[in-house]
C-alpha cells in the first residue's frame, strides 16, 4: 500500500513533549514524500474535520513547548461505533491514509476501533502519569516529575523554617510511579501510592520514628489515586503533635518546557510511528523497551499489567528517615 498523507492528533490528557512529538511526525513524513495533515482537538477535530495542512515550518519552534499545539480533547463520541464511522469518512474524503494518535490508553483503544474500521492508526504513548503497560516510558513523565520536585522542593523550604509536615498529593491517575520517583527524589520520608495502598499505623510509626531520631520537618507524599491528604494531614497532626499542611499540587505537574529526555523520546516515537504507517502498517503502539524504540499490537498492549518497581519504593523506604 502506498501511503501518501497522514494526519497527527494529541488527545486526552496533554503532556509536555507532545508537540516535540507531532513536530518528528510531521518532518519524518514530508521526508517520505507524504503529506501530514494536523487535527485539532484530538478525536473531536477529526469527527467534525478540523484540519490544518502541515507544511515544514508548520512545526518550528514547537519543539521546547509544553501543551500541545494541535489542542486535546475528551471525545464522548468517538467511544461509539457511529463517532468512528463519522471519522472514517473524513478520513476517506481527505484522503488520509493514516493517523498518528499521541495519548493514552484510551485514546488507543480509539486508534484500535478506527484502524478496525479501515484506517491504520498508530499510538505513541503521551502522558505524565507513565501508566501504559507496554512501555518502559511515556512522554511528559520525565518533565513532570522535574516540576513535581521543583514544586516540593519549595515546599520544603517552609515546612523546614516551622518545623511542619507537609503533605503533598502528585498526580498520576491511579497509578503511583510520579510519587515514588519524585518522593525518592525530594526525600520524602513515607510515600503513598494506590498499588500499595495507605497504611495509617505504618505511615504514622514512620514519621514517629524519624522525629525521635532527630528530623524536625516531615514530606508526606502521596498519589492522588489515594486523595484525601487534608485529612492525612489532620490525622498525622492529631497523632504526632507536628503541625502539618496539605497541598495538591495539581496541573502545574503537566505544564512546562519539556526536558531533553522528554523531547528525544518524542523525537524518536514520532519517526518510529512514521516507518511503520509508510509501510500501511496500523493498529500498533510504539513503546520503550530496555531503552530500545519497538511496537505492539494495541490490543496486546491494552492487555499488558505493568508491574509496581516494589525493589525502589523499599529502598526508599529504606533511607528515608
Ligand atoms: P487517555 O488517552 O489519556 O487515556 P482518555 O481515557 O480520556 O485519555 O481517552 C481519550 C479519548 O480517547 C476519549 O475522549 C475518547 O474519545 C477516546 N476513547 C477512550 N476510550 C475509548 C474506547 N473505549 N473506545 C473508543 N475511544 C475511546
Ligand atoms: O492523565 C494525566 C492526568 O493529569 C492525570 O494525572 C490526572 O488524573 C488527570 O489527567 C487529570 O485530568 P483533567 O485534565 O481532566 O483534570
Amino acid at each position: 500500500m502506498s501511503v501518501k498523507k497522514i494526519g497527527v492528533l494529541t488527545s486526552g490528557g496533554d503532556a509536555p513533549g507532545m508537540n516535540a512529538a507531532i513536530r518528528s511526525v510531521v518532518r519524518a513524513a514530508l521526508k517520505n514524500d507524504m503529506q501530514v495533515l494536523g487535527v485539532r482537538d484530538g478525536y473531536t477535530g477529526l469527527i467534525k474535520g478540523d484540519l490544518v495542512d502541515m507544511g515544514i515550518r508548520s512545526v518550528s519552534d514547537i519543539i521546547q513547548r509544553g501543551g500541545t499545539y494541535l489542542y486535546t480533547a475528551r471525545c464522548p463520541e468517538f467511544r461509539e461505533w457511529e463517532g468512528v464511522l463519522k471519522a472514517k469518512a473524513v478520513c476517506e474524503k481527505v484522503g488520509m491514509d493514516g493517523l498518528v494518535v499521541i495519548g493514552g490508553d484510551g485514546s488507543f483503544r480509539g486508534a484500535a476501533d478506527l484502524s478496525k474500521a479501515g484506517i491504520p492508526c498508530v499510538g505513541i504513548p503521551g502522558t505524565i502519569d507513565n501508566d501504559i503497560a507496554c512501555t518502559d516510558y511515556t512522554i511528559g513523565y520525565d518533565t513532570a516529575m522535574n516540576t513535581t520536585i521543583e514544586m516540593v522542593d519549595k515546599l520544603r523550604d517552609t515546612a523546614q523554617s516551622h518545623d511542619r509536615c507537609s503533605v503533598v498529593e502528585v498526580m498520576g491517575r491511579r497509578a503511583g510511579y510520579i510519587a515514588l520517583n519524585a518522593g525518592i527524589a525530594c526525600g520524602a520520608t513515607y510515600i503513598v501510592v494506590p498499588e500499595i495502598g495507605l497504611d495509617m499505623d505504618a505511615m504514622l510509626n514512620k514519621i514517629k520514628a524519624a522525629k525521635a531520631l532527630g528530623k524536625r520537618y516531615f514530606i508526606i507524599m502521596v498519589a492522588e489515586g489515594i486523595g484525601h491528604v487534608d485529612e492525612i494531614a489532620e490525622r498525622i497532626e492529631k497523632e504526632t503533635g507536628i503541625e502539618s499542611r496539605s497541598t495538591v499540587l495539581g496541573h502545574v505537574q503537566r505544564g512546562g518546557s519539556p526536558t531533553v529526555t522528554d523531547r528525544v523520546v518524542a523525537s524518536q516515537m514520532g519517526f518510529h510511528a512514521v516507518e511503520l504507517l509508510k509501510q500501511g502498517i496500523g493498529n500498533r503502539v510504539v513503546a520503550q523497551k530496555a531503552g530500545k524504540i519497538v511496537d505492539f499490537d494495541i490490543q496486546e498492549a491494552l492487555s499488558m499489567k505493568k508491574d509496581f518497581p516494589m525493589d525502589l519504593y523499599n529502598i526508599a523506604n529504606d533511607i528515608s528517615f
